[in-house]
């Protein structure tokens, strides 16, 4: 008996050694030590035997099992690290390879020019006011002294909405809005994207930027309004541009006018962007007309106002040297990406 114990512990150790997965090993443990594995149907023969060889068997038996038991251990714990191992290898990463390049995004030019000026002007006490792209017939036209049957309504050819609202055609509501909001006396920008319904050519599109600028205080004069300009566009610039004023006419100003600047793309010479006129219309002002400020509240005979409308499109257009307004709304990435 002590042949046959010795040789299925033999048997299951080869068996164990070759056993190439964790189910593998699981049935040679089964098969040797289970409760109706072959060394436990061996020890139902003891009964048989005599005391002292009972003994002498049970105890070897016993060691065959243990010794058999720590070998299926170390079996399987070898079997999971080389699985491990295995895992690693297939999961194992590069740490020095050098990252794919970053591609960051940039600012569209109209958005660069739109923060420098909201800088400018904040530091010169302005307040930046937002308004409504969908707005009411009232603050883009009758708050504006621009009644329903005035001729000025068609300077600005508009996109109507169904329900009678509109797509605004200036920031100039933002003037009343202001008013409203803020009270006298007051400074305040308003920057925003405005539309109109036009042709769309090298200098027209239908969709484009202003930034309305106003400031309203107690006898508040033309010379106040020329200063101002002179300061703040020679700040945008960072050089000497050359500027005429003509008289010009919005009927929520009084009196109005039409300030231009030498084009800075042919310095004057003549070229699409100037229509070959030489100058470009940068920027109409003028005196708050009184209705206006009637409208948003302040009376007229306490307050007065200039207020002024610049293209911030046409203004990255001058400062980039960009000669086709189409390109800002194009989405051509090799155009965006220059800035
Ligand atoms: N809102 C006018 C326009 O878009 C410009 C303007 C603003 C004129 C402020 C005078 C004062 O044409």
């Amino acid at each position: 008996m002590q042949e046959i114990i010795e040789k299925l512990h033999q048997d299951a150790l080869a068996q164990l050694a070759e056993a190439a997965t964790l189910e593998a090993v699981e049935a040679v443990r089964v098969d040797a030590l289970g409760r109706k594995g072959k060394l436990a149907e061996i020890s139902k023969q003891f009964g048989r035997l005599a005391p002292e060889e009972r003994a002498r068997l049970g105890k070897l038996l016993n060691t065959a099992k243990q010794e058999l038991e720590s070998n299926i251990d170390s079996r399987i714990a070898a079997l999971e690290s080389a699985a491990l191992d295995k895992r690693l290898e297939s999961e194992w990463i590069d740490l020095t390879t050098p990252a794919p390049g970053i591609r960051p995004g940039s600012l569209h030019p109209v958005t660069q020019v739109q923060k420098e000026l909201e800088e400018l002007f904040r530091s010169m006490g302005f307040a930046v006011l937002d308004g409504p792209e969908v707005e009411s017939e009232y603050y883009n036209f009758d708050a504006l002294n621009i009644p329903g049957d005035h001729p000025a309504r068609d300077m600005q050819d508009t996109f109507w909405l169904k329900d009678g609202r509109l797509l605004r055609t200036h920031t100039s509501p933002v003037q009343v809005r202001g008013l409203e909001t803020l009270k006298p006396p007051l400074k305040m920008i308003a920057p925003g994207r405005v539309f109109r319904n036009e042709e769309v050519d090298a200098s027209h599109e239908h969709t484009f930027y202003q930034l309305e600028g106003m400031m309203v205080d107690r006898d508040v004069s033309v010379a106040h309004l020329i200063y101002f300009m002179k300061t703040f566009l020679s700040a945008i610039f960072k050089r000497d541009v050359t500027v005429r004023l003509r008289p010009g006419f919005f009927p929520f100003v009084e009196p109005g006018f039409e300030l231009d600047i030498q084009c800075l793309i042919c310095g004057g010479k003549g070229c699409p962007v100037c229509k070959q006129s030489g100058w470009v219309e940068l920027c109409p002002c003028g005196l708050v007309h009184p209705a206006v400020l009637r409208y948003g509240g302040a009376d007229p005979e306490e307050w007065s106002g200039f207020a002024f409308g610049l293209g911030l499109t046409r203004l990255a257009m001058m400062r980039y040297g960009i000669d086709d307004i189409r390109l800002f709304t194009g989405g051509d990435l090799r155009f965006l990406k220059q800035f």
